[in-house]
């Protein structure tokens, strides 16, 4: 199999190679630093203010998809294979792009700080939904884009002007051509930027990987860099050896398997929202409300499981559906509870050369329910204080077994296994004999208090997620219990 010694993308119209980038060097800094392209704002350099959007387009079939990420902590490497598009690609020649028009016509942009990273947010969703968005949609696209002046109004509404109908721009004129470039560079060589000392190596097929990965067990594995960049950019550490998941042939895959959903460590977090959200609305809800698109566009489900966080929103829910994970060493595969695969804080049952290659989640059976909260300071993008994932199986209206995981409450995401015991025979119905399982919660954990929550918080909202569990799968109406709720899906509005 041939070795690329570079990585290889479309900036500013033209295929560019790039060789020699350290492993650890950022989109952002490339774009500022030596292009001078410096349209695209740095704020907070950690995935949270937007400021940094640009949008990278990749093909999916015979489409061009328009996923907009942040540059701060996107590595260089990870754009190998798509268009890359800054704000400055946007005008052609002195005429601003209907998205920069809608802005102008609105007032959507004062100081103009977060402006570049809001059109571009808008950019995309305009690119692949335009006609067909909506208020909400609008709304869950700018989560990621911070303004601290206009107060959001007249830029949801140049958002809806100009999404109203496709553009007539020439991004779609020239689709065709746009396309034809993207696929050309899918070449379906593994990559190896630098040397075994240090690297950026990206395999393109799995058994590639899993050979390469043997080979260098000291590699650290980046898949979407949503964890990765801040510990390069907050954390200032400099990996030597990185091996991205990104190319990796059918590594991104969601598949149906009888019941289960098989999904592949690296499917990005924007195409398992659907498919989660198929199994219960509230799974989709939780990743709505994870990260943001940007984050989505680039993060995995197999980084948030790897990365062991006792507060990452994916395991709660997963344990709760008694989900299993796949690991694979060299050739080997095994398959663990995924529960089991969480041992204490930051420690997961992984061997240094094994990695998460799928994740297998059960489909709800008949006569189960499922519900799942997540509990934040803010409702858009902000990380859980407490998880609550309730599964229950019911015998009529009584309680006959549960499966019930939170995160936030200990070292690990975590099963409540008293509680899970306590829970059988409660009667949705009768209230009184629901106290022993919302007294079980308290036994089951003691939590921490950090800046996110306080022990004593933590413990009552987990109490009261149990019972809240009850009272909605008892049948509550959502309206009385949700201020997000099925019918009415943004917070803000
Ligand atoms: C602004 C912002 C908001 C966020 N909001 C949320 C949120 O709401 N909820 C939440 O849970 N998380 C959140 N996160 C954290 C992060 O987005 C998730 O944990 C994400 O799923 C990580 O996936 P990734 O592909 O980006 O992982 P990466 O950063 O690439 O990797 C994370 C870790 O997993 C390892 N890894 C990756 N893939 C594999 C693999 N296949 N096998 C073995 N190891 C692997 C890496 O080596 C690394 O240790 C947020 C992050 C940011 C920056
Ligand atoms: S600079 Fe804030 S998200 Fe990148
Ligand atoms: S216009 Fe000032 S931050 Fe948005």
């Amino acid at each position: 199999m041939p070795v690329r010694p570079s990585i290889h993308f479309i900036f500013r119209g033209a295929p560019v190679e790039v060789s020699g980038m350290a492993p650890r060097e950022t989109l952002l800094d490339w774009l500022r630093l030596q292009q001078r392209a410096t349209g695209t704002k740095e704020g907070c350099a950690e995935g949270d203010c937007g400021a940094c959007t640009v949008v990278l387009a990749r093909a999916r079939g015979d489409q061009i998809v328009h996923a907009p990420v942040n540059a701060c902590i996107l590595l260089l490497g990870q754009v190998d294979g798509a268009e890359v598009l800054t704000v400055e690609d946007l005008a052609t020649g002195s005429a601003p792009h209907p998205v920069q028009e809608a802005m102008i016509a609105h007032h959507g942009s004062q100081c103009g700080f977060c402006t570049p990273g809001i059109v571009m947010s808008l950019f995309a969703l305009g690119q692949d939904y335009a006609g067909a968005v909506t208020r909400d949609q609008v709304c869950d696209q700018l989560a990621g884009n911070l303004c601290r002046c206009t107060g959001y109004r007249p830029i949801i509404d140049a958002a809806l002007d100009a999404c109203a109908a496709p553009a007539a721009d020439r991004f779609s004129a020239n689709a065709v051509a746009r396309l034809k470039a993207i696929k050309a560079l899918d070449d379906g060589e593994d990559i190896l930027v630098g040397d075994e000392a240090r690297f950026f190596a990206s395999p393109a097929s799995e058994a590639s990987f899993a050979t390469f990965y043997a080979s260098h067990p000291d590699a650290l594995i980046l898949s979407g860099a949503t964890d990765v960049g801040l510990w390069i950019t907050k954390g200032f550490q400099d990996p030597r050896k990185i091996i991205w998941t990104g190319r990796i042939d059918g590594f991104d895959a969601i598949t149906r398997d009888g019941d289960d959903l098989s999904v592949m460590a690296g499917a990005k977090l924007s195409d398992a929202a659907p498919r989660l959200a198929d199994i219960h609305f509230d799974l989709g809800e939780v990743m709505r409300r994870f990260g943001s698109t940007q984050v989505r566009a680039s993060g995995t489900v197999g980084g948030n499981i790897a990365n062991g966080s006792p507060i990452g929103d994916l395991a709660p829910c997963l344990i709760a559906l008694g989900a299993r994970v796949e690991l694979r060493r060299g050739d080997d595969i095994r398959l663990l509870s995924l529960e089991k695969f969480f041992i204490a804080y930051r420690k997961q049952d992984r061997l240094p050369d094994e990695y998460v290659r799928r994740v297998i989640v059960p489909g709800l059976a008949a006569g189960s329910d499922f519900r799942a909260y997540k509990i934040s300071k803010r409702f858009d993008e902000d990380i859980s204080a407490v998880l609550g994932a309730f599964h229950l199986t019911l015998d009529g209206r009584r309680v006959a077994a549960a499966r019930i995981a939170y995160g936030g409450m200990s070292g690990v995401p975590a099963r409540a296994a008293m509680t899970e015991q306590a829970c059988i025979g409660v009667e949705l119905d009768n209230e009184a004999t629901w106290d022993a399982a919302l007294d079980a919660v308290a036994r089951d954990f003691t939590p921490l208090s950090d800046m996110r929550a306080s022990a004593a918080y933590r413990s009552l909202v987990a109490r009261n997620l149990l019972r809240k569990a009850f009272i909605e799968i008892g049948g509550a109406r959502e309206e009385s219990t949700r201020l997000a709720h099925r019918g009415r899906t943004h917070a803000a509005e």
